[in-house]
């Protein structure tokens, strides 16, 4: 059956220095074992740091990002390979900050998916709507094309490794979070969207995460949805208190 999961996506926050404390304030508090997996989505240069300092944890890290070719004289780039050298096991791709300011489109993140998994790195894919399309009705129409257009290309043995998150691109640092009701009716449709491709067992067993302003006090009900297996956190991420309790809720 499907993990749960609790991941932190710091985004661009965090020094070096303050990454370090930070992961190691949320491993001391990890005194019994969590009954999620636990992710850490960190800056790429704090990668390796964070990777050695939480080896024997139950807590993983995470990219979040990597380049969409293999490698080569793409300066500033940092490949999927790298990546998965330095101890990391997840990649967040996808996410709206990348497609809004970053102009990644389905196709780049096709490429992307397909490294990410060549290198045996979990792809934590993000979908999501913005506000105009979610007031015009068409957030099932959207998703289903960013499904269809960087992932659904997948064979099944290779789609059992990605873990989804969705996240409304509305909710996102707004404070505005999703009722538990929207977030259990996309869920429940993302996955009928994954069983009608990839059969019943696969949809199953996919963790599909919820994302935007999930905090301490709305992670439980957010959380208490059949189809929401967890979450992927942004602000609440950067406070180890906060995110501990998340951890708790789920
Ligand atoms: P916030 O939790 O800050 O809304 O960010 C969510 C997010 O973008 C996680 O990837």
């Amino acid at each position: 059956m499907r993990k749960n999961i609790v991941a932190g996506n710091w985004k661009m926050n965090k020094t070096l220095q303050e990454g370090i404390e930070l992961a190691s304030e949320v491993k001391n508090m990890l005194t019994q074992t969590p009954e999620c997996e636990v992710v850490l989505g960190v800056p790429f240069i704090h990668l390796a740091a964070i990777a050695a300092l939480v080896k024997d944890s139950p807590i993983k890290v995470s990219a979040e990002n990597c380049a969409d070719e293999e490698q080569g004289a793409y300066t500033g780039e940092v490949s999927a390979a790298m990546v998965r050298s330095t101890g990391a096991e997840y990649v967040i791709l996808g996410h709206s900050e990348r497609r809004a300011y970053y102009h990644e489109t389905c196709e780049i993140l096709k490429k992307k998916t397909l490294l990410a998994l060549k290198n045996n790195l979990k792809p934590i894919f993000c979908i999501g709507e913005v506000k105009q399309e979610r007031e015009a009705g068409k957030q099932n129409e959207v998703v289903k094309e960013q499904l269809e257009g960087s992932l659904f290309n997948l064979l099944p043995e290779q789609f059992s490794n990605i873990v989804l998150a969705y996240e409304p691109v509305w909710a996102i640092g707004t404070g505005l979070t999703a009722t538990p009701e929207q977030a259990q009716e996309m869920h429940a449709y993302i996955r009928s969207l994954i069983a009608a491709k990839y059969g019943q067992e696969i949809a199953d067993n996919t963790s599909i995460l919820y994302g935007g302003s999930c905090n301490a006090q709305n992670a439980a009900s957010l959380f208490a949805n059949p189809d929401v297996d967890g979450g992927l956190i942004g602000g609440a991420a950067l406070k180890a208190t906060d995110f501990k309790a998340i951890i708790d809720a789920r």
